[in-house]
């Protein structure tokens, strides 16, 4: 019998590999959802469903990618791959949450990931309220959706510790973290506020990497890293801190889809090298937890890396 040395799971799923494909417009045609099963994902996140196409069904505002029947019809085909997919629901409404919760679960997405995208720009919320709202979610959804579910949170929560812990005792099955942040840039020429989307860098994989490493054996549910993943080395770092698995979005959109078959053979290779026969065995291995005093490690560390700084200006 020849066994897979990437096989992982994935929100109670078993998995061809730890790689997952993030929510993003690549996952818009079945043809390519069918490229990523065949390039070798675990999983594929279909991009999202926004609680604005659901209300008016993508009329009269066209802005939205699909409309809401367009979506439920991609996820029925979908659904008949042979790898997990996974509605991604974009909203924050608790009543437009639960239809559309019952409507991807109809057209059979086998998990859901809900995305509450939103910026604290409301100078009068709290922290706290912005993580109530979050609770408030996760428990609800918890309560109507039957199939697995993870939430995909923001990175500008003021503790990602303590939320994530309070996020897990609803009995949700995974956190992914994190969103990328999408702020609007200011264009000195056209004296206008702009949004464009920008690809990560594998720089960008450090906060996901950071909080993976301090969860790592203290949730019941799966720490799906989110972020920066550029080549083979970022996933490694990712699962030995203690992240469950990975998604991946910006290296497809600039390498094209067949990319997750370098992404595992780098994987592979680094295995082989290191002796390690399956993903379980890798993952925490290099988490925080395994730290002997980490609180009194991270401060030394951080004066540490002040200290070492060079430049030629600081004579
Ligand atoms: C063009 C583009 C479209 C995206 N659309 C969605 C989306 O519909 N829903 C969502 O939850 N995330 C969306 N994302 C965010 C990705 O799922 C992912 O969280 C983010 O890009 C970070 O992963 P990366 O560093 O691998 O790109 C999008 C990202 C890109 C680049």
């Amino acid at each position: 019998m020849i066994v897979n040395p990437l096989s992982s799971q994935y929100l109670g799923f078993s998995i061809a590999s730890p790689i997952v494909v993030a929510a993003c417009p690549l996952s818009a045609k079945i043809e390519n959802i069918e490229a990523m099963q065949e390039a070798g994902a675990g999983a594929v996140v279909l991009f999202s469903l926004f609680e604005e196409s659901h209300i008016n069904n993508g009329e009269p505002d066209s802005q939205y990618r699909v409309d809401r029947d367009s979506y439920l019809r991609l996820v029925e085909q979908a659904s008949d791959l042979n790898i997990p997919i996974i509605a991604s629901l974009n909203g924050t409404n608790l009543d437009h949450l639960s239809q559309m919760t019952m409507a991807v679960m109809e057209a059979g997405a086998h998990a859901v990931e809900y995305n509450p995208y939103h910026l604290p720009i409301n100078l009068m919320r709290s922290g706290r309220d912005i993580e109530d709202e979050l609770v408030e979610i996760a428990t609800e959804m918890r309560a109507i959706c039957q199939r697995p579910m993870a939430m995909k949170l923001m990175p500008t929560l003021s503790s990602p510790g303590y939320l994530a812990m309070v996020l897990d005792s609803t009995g949700i099955d995974g956190l992914v973290m994190f969103n990328r942040l999408y702020l609007p840039q200011v264009d000195t020429d056209g004296m206008e506020l702009s949004r464009h989307v920008h690809l990560s860098h594998k720089e960008d994989s450090a906060w996901g990497i950071h909080w993976a490493s301090l969860l790592h054996g203290k949730m019941n549910g799966s720490i799906i890293g989110n972020s920066g993943v550029e080549h083979a080395e970022q996933v490694l770092q990712y699962l030995l801190s203690g992240a469950n698995a990975v998604q991946v979005a910006s290296c497809l959109i600039r390498n094209g889809i067949d990319y997750i078959t370098t992404l595992n053979r780098g994987l592979k290779d680094w295995m082989e090298h290191h002796e390690c026969e399956d993903i379980p065995s890798l993952i925490g291995l290099l988490s925080e937890q395994r730290q002997a005093d980490s609180t009194a490690h991270d401060r030394v560390q951080y004066m540490k890396s002040l200290h070492n700084f060079h430049s030629p200006y600081f004579k």
